[in-house]
């Protein structure tokens, strides 16, 4: 089982660029014809948030497009740029039938054979900061509850403190309620988010937590506690999530040209 997550796309339509800069699409593309070129396809594509920049209608239905050459199965997860009424009302039909089904938040199990995947919904409209209240906890803890098999857990906001002071400011309400729920049990595998445009991983409640690059824009990395509120243009990319010998094993990806491969040996030995 592969699972390829892109997150933090930030889809603008229109030709317009991120924060006038970032061309967003042009970029979701090269990052998908990256996946597209791998050896070993996905067998699903995990979109962790932030999926377009203003929520707007006319980005969802880009997004549709640029979307459009994968054809294993996609799940979305809502993140604090994202709408979610012109979400669902952009991506209907049986391939996304899990968000009609949602109830008012867009919060739905997988199940993915061997394992078992659980998407929360930590958005609160028009703010930038995420929340899981209890509704949603206690979705998430029956659903815990009522099968045993290994979990992934999908959000958008990572639920730690990343020492990245702004984005802190826009982090998880509810973290430690989460953390008291994921506490209870052993088979939850990782806690895979995005918001961060970086790739970050941190131990929480008896399991793993980790946020993934963007296709696009990064955030800066500064860690001093009055830090501006920047992105850089660092390599970008995505992530593999390999179920592999009964463990979630993690790859990050550049997107990119760089040189190589080159072969290590010739004739059998190391070259000197
Ligand atoms: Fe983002
Ligand atoms: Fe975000």
């Amino acid at each position: 089982m592969l699972i390829a997550q892109i997150s933090d796309m930030h889809i603008k339509a229109n030709g317009r660029l991120a924060y006038g800069i970032v061309d967003t699409a042009g970029m979701l593309r090269a990052c998908i014809d990256h996946i597209l070129d791998l050896d070993t396809q996905p067998d699903l594509i995990l979109l962790t948030g932030d999926l377009v920049d203003y929520g707007r209608p006319e980005e969802y239905a880009l997004l549709q497009e640029l979307l459009a050459p994968f054809t294993v199965p996609m799940y979305l997860v809502a993140g604090n740029h994202d709408e979610r009424m012109a979400l669902r009302h952009a991506f209907t039909g049986p391939r996304f039938d899990y968000l009609a089904q949602a109830g008012e938040f867009l919060q739905y199990a997988v199940d993915l054979g061997q394992i078992r995947l659980l998407v929360l919904d930590t958005v609160v409209p028009q703010e930038g900061r995420g929340k899981l209240c209890a509704q949603r906890l206690n979705w998430l803890d029956e659903r815990l509850a009522e099968d045993a098999r290994p979990t992934v857990i999908a959000m958008h906001h990572p639920p730690f403190a990343t020492g990245i002071a702004h984005m802190d400011a826009i982090g998880l309400e509810g973290a430690e309620a989460l953390e008291c729920v994921l506490k209870k049990y052993t088979h939850v595998e990782r806690v895979l988010c995005g918001h961060l445009h970086r790739s970050i991983q941190c131990r929480f409640g008896g399991t793993v937590a980790s946020t993934c690059p963007s296709p696009a824009h990064q955030v800066a990395l500064d860690l001093s506690a009055d830090g501006p509120d920047c992105f850089v243009m660092e390599p970008p990319g995505h992530q593999l999530h390999h179920w592999h010998a009964g463990r979630l094993v993690t790859h990050t990806c550049v997107v990119g040209e760089y040189a190589g491969p080159y072969r290590f040996r010739e004739g059998g030995l190391l070259i000197d």
